[in-house]
């Protein structure tokens, strides 16, 4: 027994100093669920000596967490969510440059987004906005299709929308700004009130209020259109529509922290994630963004946005912490709402 008790000690002795040494790497997923904990499985198969820690917060939760850790940084790298969050950080110095060699297999998208964060930040995928609506509830209840914005206005739809919360979510954080570039901010902000009406939600995550409409607990959810084919694609009675009126998109991105506790393993993840087999993984994870590496493979069902009316989204403008700060106090003073999920 006191054989056994000192080999066992012995054993632990000799594997104590490899768990110490062993290299980790502390991500932030703003994205899915789903191909989060995809790509940290697959990032442990191919570095099998890096261990990660991923935690999965939406893209305004995942800013506030680095802002609150600035001066005793926690977090290695930070992967997904919307960009303009992704700015911020890059203007507050939250984040890092780094001059990735991938750069060169990227999209002029993804390399704008490096651009206007001076290296700070990268695009990783790109989605645009719209909505996805239950047919099945829409037609027992005879409402009619809202292919537009000031469809969504109709007194019939009372109670049957569900959209994030902008403080939390990037995907809201996206609706108020393309409302803004679109009608202007009075007007943007007269129409978010109207629009109040038939909230019957305000969500934590942007893409639940699909996930909601799919499971027939709401009738529509304003969601990334990738987000609502993700629902179809998996059977649910779910519509997706651009609406009429020109909409806007996200530059999905990615940023290393500043003063990272692995910045090393941090580069080597970054360099790996741009990869065009990587990002290949995506719609079989249910992510049906568009990539940003130019040779990665664009889903059957990804959403082709030359068919789209897009906005000429100005990121640099609406990623600004003056414009974002201003966007969202307003909306919380004269919009509010509660974050349910
Ligand atoms: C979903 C989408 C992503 C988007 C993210 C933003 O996961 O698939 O494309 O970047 O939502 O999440 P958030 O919760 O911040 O709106």
């Amino acid at each position: 027994m006191k054989r056994q008790r000192a080999l066992a000690l012995a054993t632990l002795a000799c594997a104590l100093p490899t768990v110490a040494s062993a290299d980790e790497l502390n991500l932030i997923c703003a994205a899915d669920v789903v191909i989060c904990e995809r790509l940290t499985e697959e990032f442990g198969k191919a570095y099998p000596d890096i261990s990660t820690n991923m935690v999965r917060m939406s893209s305004g939760e995942a800013y506030a967490k680095i802002r609150a850790e600035a001066r005793n940084p926690q977090t290695d790298v930070w992967w997904g969510g919307t960009g303009d969050p992704h700015l911020q950080a890059a203007a507050d110095e939250l984040t890092t440059p780094y001059d990735s060699p991938m750069k060169a297999e990227l999209q002029d998208w993804a390399l704008s987004q490096a651009k206007a964060s001076g290296d700070r930040s990268i695009g990783v995928y790109s989605g645009v906005l719209g909505w996805g609506y239950n047919t099945e509830i829409f037609a027992a209840k005879g409402l009619k299709e809202p292919t537009c914005w000031a469809d969504l206005l109709d007194p019939s739809l009372k109670g049957e929308i569900q959209i994030a919360d902008p403080n939390s979510s990037g995907t809201a954080y996206t609706t108020l700004a393309t409302l803004v570039q679109l009608m202007g901010e009075d007007e943007a902000f007269t129409y978010l009130k109207a629009l109040n009406e038939n909230v019957a939600q305000y969500t934590k995550s942007g893409s639940a209020p699909v996930k909601a409409a799919a499971r027939g607990e709401t009738g529509l959810g304003i969601v990334f259109m990738h987000d609502a084919v993700t629902q179809s694609v998996e059977g649910f009675p779910i519509k997706v529509v651009a609406p009429c009126e020109g909409t806007g998109y996200e530059i999905g991105s990615m940023s290393l922290i500043e003063g990272a506790p692995n910045p090393d393993q941090a580069k080597i993840f970054y360099d790996w994630v741009l990869r065009a087999d990587v990002q290949s993984l995506m719609p079989e994870a249910g992510s049906y963004q568009i990539p940003s590496n130019k040779a990665a493979k664009a889903s059957e069902h990804a959403i082709d946005p030359s068919t789209v009316k897009l906005i000429d989204y100005d990121f640099a403008k609406y990623g600004s912490s003056e414009t974002r700060q201003h966007l969202l106090s307003r909306w919380d003073a004269e919009i509010g709402g509660r974050a349910a999920e």
